[in-house]
């Protein structure tokens, strides 16, 4: 199946979700005007992943963060199963787990979590304003931040007013990660030309 892989995007917010968690001393370098205090790590006790796939970037919040419960959410159920799979490989059944969410027809109500995150799903207009629209819930309120990194792909700005339209307020920062590449991910399409990516911290806007 076309998801079935690991997600350029996935790579990139691994490495800003390393950068943020890591406490004390962050491994990984910021680009530039990235917002420095977005998080304190030690205040995140839940964290959603939204169209997990693989399951990189919420097994690697898992491993920076234990006392965190990390709930690792998609629509297909071969990837909640390789996501699980990954989750006992890696050891991290005591606060990593998954669960079914359909961003077009969420059937179950998640608590909302201080942080959701989701690499490579703005992909479609309809996902765009559904996401746009869950984050809303999906975040605790006032405090809760989402991060969402994206493969340059043509739904950015919309993805913007979306946000603002539900009261988010959110900031894109570009990044360029030229080491990421064909060769190193499998052979599908554009997913594997893209280095420039849209990463997006989005928080409550406060009035
Ligand atoms: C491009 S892949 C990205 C996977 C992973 N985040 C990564 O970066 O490697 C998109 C993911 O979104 C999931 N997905 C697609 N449509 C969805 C929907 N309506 N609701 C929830 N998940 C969905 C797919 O199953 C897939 O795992």
């Amino acid at each position: 199946m076309i998801w079935d892989q690991l997600w350029n995007s996935g790579i990139v917010l691994s490495r800003e979700l390393d950068r943020l968690l890591t406490i004390p001393s962050p491994t990984t370098e910021a680009a530039n005007d990235t917002p420095k205090d977005f998080i304190n790590p030690s205040s995140i006790q839940t964290i959603l992943e939204l169209g997990t796939g693989r399951g990189l970037a919420g097994l690697t919040a898992a491993t920076l963060l234990p006392n965190a419960k990390v709930v690792l959410t998609d629509a297909s159920t071969e990837s909640l199963q390789n996501a699980s799979d990954a989750i006992t490989l890696n050891n991290l059944q005591e606060n990593c787990s998954t669960a079914t969410l359909n961003w077009f027809s969420p059937s179950q109500t998640f608590i909302p979590a201080d942080l959701v995150i989701g690499a490579d799903v703005l992909y479609l207009s309809r996902a765009v304003k559904a996401i746009a629209s869950l984050l809303k819930t999906l975040m605790t309120p006032v405090t809760g931040k989402a991060l969402i990194v994206d493969p340059d792909r043509c739904f950015a700005e919309e993805f913007e007013n979306l946000c603002i339209e539900n009261n988010l307020a959110v900031r894109r920062v570009i990044v360029e990660r030229e080491e990421i590449g064909e060769g190193v991910l499998g052979e599908s399409d554009a997913n594997v030309q893209c280095k420039r990516f849209n990463v997006f911290y989005v928080s409550h806007r406060i009035e």
